[in-house]
């Protein structure tokens, strides 16, 4: 729960008080337990109003964070626990919005930790303002001056290990939206002394040690420098190493921060080159050498690191060598040149070294002053910080010039706290129209006064000294300080005989006390004078202006010998002087916010809080005087609205609301409690509350207030929960029951609505379905009508495009024709003009041609006449198809033709002959083929020249057509026995084969038919008229081996003697007729017993079987 509270104000969760004002009782005791109390707890940041004390925690604390940056950020001051970031904030925004310039004093002692407080104001700053490209490299440069600026200004001190040793004064300048701009630095006398010697137990400054450890080889080779620290005179060597630094990897920081500032390639080297030779004087020896006048003269004792010097600053080394030995002192028209001794030779060197230093220092500021100005000449808000050295006291009398200007420094900054704090108190008090009670405090423009009154002020009387013709000391020094300021109540000293410090052992002789604001310091006079007057012989600045390392010589532009001023320049005390008033003038026209660093303990160590320490701190810083210069009267004040706020729920008028004005509601509250009108004030904006114990009574009301409060809300909370959960359950039950009830009667509903429906369906149907009848009958009355009307219209139509189209065919024959007739007449016309008649001649041209050589060709490969040559050339053209194709059938026939012609008038009948039996066997009869080849010779038997056959030549006078020997086949048996068969041109003959004997004759006439198997067989029948007188014995079967060509020659014989064409039967089962009784003869396939001949066999009165091979 406590996580999630929001802070509204300082005094939530407070450890101790987080203001000092509200201490009670206030006392030293009480202010440094509280300090240690949150210190203890890590709260390092506590309030005196708006002052912000910083003890250093020696340690990193995670309160840095952004998160926290964000927490803080536009926020009022009091509203979250005392940090930096708060009083950063507060000065941010009251620039940017109230256009009032700020300035931040950051003082304390050395260690206890202005500069980290002064980055993180900048870093704050940097991480609220503007963004964008411009804005953020202004930032960046403007944060990265601070590591340049501490590599070459801070160095490690007893106290502590980054010790600024010059003081910082930066104006960050802001344009009127609150974006930074650029920025100025001012900077404050280095400590230049620590070039050339450093105490005990302290380093020289950093940049001296970074560059030895992290440059390379390469670079320091470049610089003519060892790595070994202890090959330098000027550098410290006992505490040479510091720990948790390291040298080499700043050295790259700074190179970074430097490149980012904006320094050139060349710039750095030359600035690196000026840092070495600084470092290289330091080992520069004098012996001594005297002379004849008596005079103590020295010598350098090895030239060689003067040689390198002159190398790296392009110095010539009789110059530099000079400079070292003589003195030259110009009075007037006159000069006088003087030895220098060896401390005398040493002084210079050592001067040199310092001066080369503080100038380098002093350029590195304006060059970065260069790169971080602000580029417009707009108007410009700014916010300065002060970091600057804090106050020093050495033990024992170790304190020089440069602790009590620093010294001094503080002293004017104390007093300006005063003064402002003072002025803006009574300010307020005024603003708010209070009542001012005075408040004793210790004012310190007394002792201000002692140092720098121009009369008798001890700075004063230094540069008198200084000044002054004769013999000067530091002594001569002291005893003008005894006689002027002995009387001081703040200045102490034992040389004067009337001093009240005569007694006084702890201060030597040699040494004057003041009692500054923040304790007594005593300091060494020796060296006073001559700190003061920062003397460097003229010779060496000649030397150095002639160097021709441009860097060097712009260092030195008092050395051009053109340019000699014979005036002093001012001492180091009144430069100091007249900066720290600008600075003061600067700082008066601000608003000023104090962050009041304290350092916890002596030890550099975390945790350890110092209660000695501590509390001298804050006796000098006059804190408590702060705050009761704070309180005056008043311990708290607050503006009317918070403090409404905040109290309102003690009374009953202001809570939980007040609609009048803040003060009368506070009036009111404050009447309501009955708080004594003696513990507040009313200002204008503000309620002055003048103990802390009333605001803490306040706070303790409200802490009661809101346990009350709380339980308040806690039961309204509850009765508010039961009385909803019960309401909530009432309407549930309302709506459930509502839900139910039209539940139901929707449902009665539903069914009586479904009936009427159905009811009012039938009805509806029927009363649809017969109007639905008519409709149809109509409808279909109509479509009738429409189609009778659309069919008429159709034939109409039709009709009319018939006659139309018909018109139109004639229309466009009669174009046609006309425009045929029209091309014919002007192709005629034209004909002779074109060109294209030539083609058609050409196309026949062509064809002659073609058809020429087609017929040329074809007489070369015309084949053989035979008329069974199936050769016939391939054709040539495609076109000539249908001709090559008739051709050769015009050509076979012609052949055929040829081959016939040659026939005699005995081949032709032959022929005829062959042709004939051709026609009636061919696929017929079996026995046909073996027919084709026998040549037909009728005459076997030649019957006229046989002697044998005389008798039967005698009976036959007509010429005999065929003679042959046939086989009678004998019915009864079927046995054949052989005949003369005989033809002539009117009978058929047959006789018997040995006597010659005519057994029968037939007249052609009555030969009715021929029959025969389809087999391959001899066997035929002829088949007698019946009635006619052969007939009587019935047909004859026979059996020939020619029996094709006898049956050919009886059909033709027949058809020419009775133009009649003779039957002949092609069957395997015919009927013969023997004498009363028909036989039928049947051809069966039989077996091959008897060779080829087939055989005849009697089965029955009715069939007579032959079987065929
Ligand atoms: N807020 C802080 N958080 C953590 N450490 C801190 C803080 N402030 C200071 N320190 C530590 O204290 C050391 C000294 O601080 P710083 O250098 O700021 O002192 P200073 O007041 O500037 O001293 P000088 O007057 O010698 O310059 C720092 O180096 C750092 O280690
Ligand atoms: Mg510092």
């Amino acid at each position: 729960m406590a996580k999630m509270e929001v802070k509204t104000s300082l005094l939530d969760d407070m450890i101790g008080v987080g203001d000092m004002v509200l201490l009670e009782p206030l006392n030293e005791d009480s202010f440094i337990n509280n300090l240690k109390k949150r210190f203890d707890h890590s709260e390092v940041y506590t309030y005196i109003g708006s002052v912000v004390i910083s003890i250093n925690p020696y340690r990193p604390l995670p309160i840095y964070t952004p998160e926290k940056v964000e927490e803080y950020r536009n926020r009022n001051f009091y509203e979250l626990s005392p940090h930096i970031f708060a009083l950063s904030d507060e000065a941010y925004r009251s620039l940017r919005d109230q256009d009032k310039d700020q300035c931040i004093l950051i003082t304390g002692e050395s260690g206890a930790g202005k500069t980290e407080a002064s980055k993180l104001v900048m870093s704050y700053v940097a991480a609220v303002c503007g963004k964008g490209a411009e804005v953020n490299q202004v930032k960046e440069q403007l944060l990265q001056s601070n590591p340049v600026l501490e590599a070459f200004g801070n160095a490690k001190t007893v106290r502590n290990d980054n010790s600024s040793r010059f003081g910082k004064y930066m104006d960050i300048e802001f344009d009127f939206k609150g974006d930074p701009l650029g920025g100025v630095i001012s900077n404050y006398l280095l400590e230049k002394s620590r070039v050339v010697k450093q105490p005990r137990g302290e380093r020289n400054f950093h940049i001296f040690y970074q560059i030895l450890s992290g440059a390379s080889e390469d670079f320091l080779c470049k610089l003519k420098l060892e790595r070994d620290f202890s090959r330098y005179n000027y550098l410290g060597l006992d505490s040479a190493r510091v720990n948790g630094v390291d040298d080499a990897a700043n050295f790259r920081t700074v190179r970074n921060a430097m490149q980012i500032v904006g320094f050139m390639d060349h710039e750095t080297q030359s600035v690196f080159e000026v840092v070495a030779a600084v470092l290289k004087l330091g080992n520069i020896e004098f012996k001594p050498e005297s002379r004849v006048n008596g005079l103590d003269e020295s010598k350098i004792k090895d030239k060689n690191e003067l040689k390198e010097i002159c190398e790296l600053t392009g110095i010539d080394q009789s110059v530099l060598e000079r400079a070292f030995s003589f003195r030259t002192v110009e009075a007037k028209q006159e000069k006088v040149s003087t030895t220098l001794n060896v401390a005398q030779a040493y002084y210079a060197r050592d001067a040199l070294a310092k001066n080369l230093y503080s100038r380098l220092f002093s350029w590195l500021v304006t060059r970065i002053n260069e790169s971080i100005k602000a580029q417009t000449k707009v108007r410009k808000k700014v916010m300065g910080v002060l970091d600057i050295y804090g106050f020093e006291i050495f033990e024992n009398a170790d304190n020089s010039f440069e602790q009590f200007i620093i010294n001094y420094c503080n002293e004017k900054l104390q007093q300006i706290f005063i003064e402002l704090t003072l002025k803006e108190e009574q300010e307020e008090y005024i603003r708010e129209g209070i009542e001012w009670t005075h408040i004793e405090y210790f004012n310190n423009a007394i002792i201000c006064d002692l140092i720098e009154n121009n009369q008798t002020g001890i700075l004063a009387m230094l540069d008198e000294e200084c000044l002054r013709p004769g013999t000067v000391t530091d002594d001569t020094f002291l005893e003008k300080l005894n006689q002027v300021c002995a009387t001081h109540q703040h200045f102490e000293s034992r040389m004067s005989k009337c001093s009240r410090f005569l007694n006084d052992t702890t201060l030597p002789h040699s040494c004057f006390r003041i009692q500054h604001y923040a304790g007594k310091v005593m300091y060494q006079v020796e060296g006073f004078v001559d700190k003061n007057n920062d003397l460097l012989y003229r010779d060496l600045s000649q030397a150095m202006w002639k160097a021709s390392h441009s860097l060097i010589k712009a260092l030195f532009p008092e050395g051009n010998p053109a340019k000699i001023n014979l005036k002093r320049p001012p001492t180091a005390g009144s430069q100091f002087k007249a900066s720290v008033a600008t600075l003061m003038k600067n700082l008066q026209t601000k608003n000023p916010n104090y962050i009041r660093c304290i350092k916890p303990n002596d030890k550099k160590a975390a945790h350890i809080f110092n209660d000695a320490l501590v509390g001298h701190q804050i006796r000098y810083l006059g804190l408590l005087e702060n705050v009761r210069v704070r309180r005056a009267g008043y311990a708290f004040r607050q503006a009317y609205e918070p403090c409404l706020e905040r109290y309102k729920m003690l009374c009953k008028q202001t809570w939980p609301h007040w609609r009048g004005p803040a003060r009368t509601g506070v009036e009111v509250l404050f009447n309501e409690l009955e708080i004594p009108e003696e513990e507040f004030s009313f200002g204008r904006s503000k309620i002055f509350i003048r103990n802390p114990r009333t605001l803490f009574k306040l706070e303790d009301l409200r802490k009661q207030r809101l346990e009350d409060l709380a339980t308040l809300i806690e039961k309204i909370y509850r009765g508010w929960k039961c009385r909803t959960r019960f309401l909530l359950m009432k309407t549930s039950q309302i709506v459930i029951a509502a839900w139910f009830r039209r539940y139901a009667q929707q449902k009665k509903y539903q069914k009586i609505k479904s009936s009427a429906i159905i009811v009012q369906s039938y009805i509806r149907g029927w009363k649809a379905r017969k109007l639905l009848r008519e409709l149809k009958h109509q409808k279909r009355c109509n479509e009738a009508a429409t189609i009778i009307a659309a069919y008429w219209h159709g034939t109409q139509a039709r009709r009319e495009l018939k006659r139309l189209k018909e018109e139109a065919r004639r229309k466009h024959a009669v174009a046609v024709i006309w425009a045929y007739w029209l091309g014919l007449k002007v192709r005629r016309e034209y004909r002779k003009f074109f060109r294209a008649n030539a083609g058609r001649k050409i196309y026949e041209f062509t064809l002659q041609r073609l058809m020429q050589k087609y017929f040329l060709e074809m007489k070369k490969k015309m084949p053989s006449l035979s008329p069974i040559d199936k050769n016939w050339p391939a054709r040539p053209y495609l076109f000539l198809d249908s001709t090559h194709k008739e051709l050769k059938r015009i050509f076979h026939l012609w052949r055929c033709k040829k081959y016939r012609d040659q026939f005699t008038d005995q081949q032709k009948l032959i022929y005829e002959e062959k042709l004939e039996a051709s026609e009636l066997f061919k696929d017929k009869k079996a026995l046909y083929p073996a027919s084709v080849g026998q040549p037909f010779q009728g005459a076997y038997l030649e019957i006229s020249k046989n002697p044998k056959y005389k008798k039967l030549k005698d009976a036959v006078d007509e010429k005999i057509i065929i003679a042959e020997v046939v086989n009678k086949i004998n019915r009864a048996n079927g046995k054949a026995t052989s005949r003369i068969f005989l033809l002539t041109k009117n009978n058929v003959l047959l006789a018997d084969q040995k006597s010659g004997n005519i057994k029968s004759e037939v007249p052609l006439g009555d030969v009715t038919k021929v029959s025969m198997s389809s087999q391959n067989d001899g066997f035929f029948a002829v088949h007698l008229k019946e009635g006619s007188g052969a007939a009587s014995k019935g047909d004859f079967l026979l059996s020939s081996d020619h029996l094709i060509e006898m049956a050919t020659k009886l059909y033709r014989t027949t058809l020419s003697q009775t133009k009649q064409k003779l039957n002949i039967e092609i069957s395997d089962e015919f009927l013969v007729q023997f004498r009363q009784d028909k036989v039928c003869v049947k051809f069966i396939q039989g077996s091959q017993k008897n060779g080829n001949v087939p055989t005849c066999k009697r089965k029955n009165n009715r069939l007579l079987e032959v079987a065929v091979p």
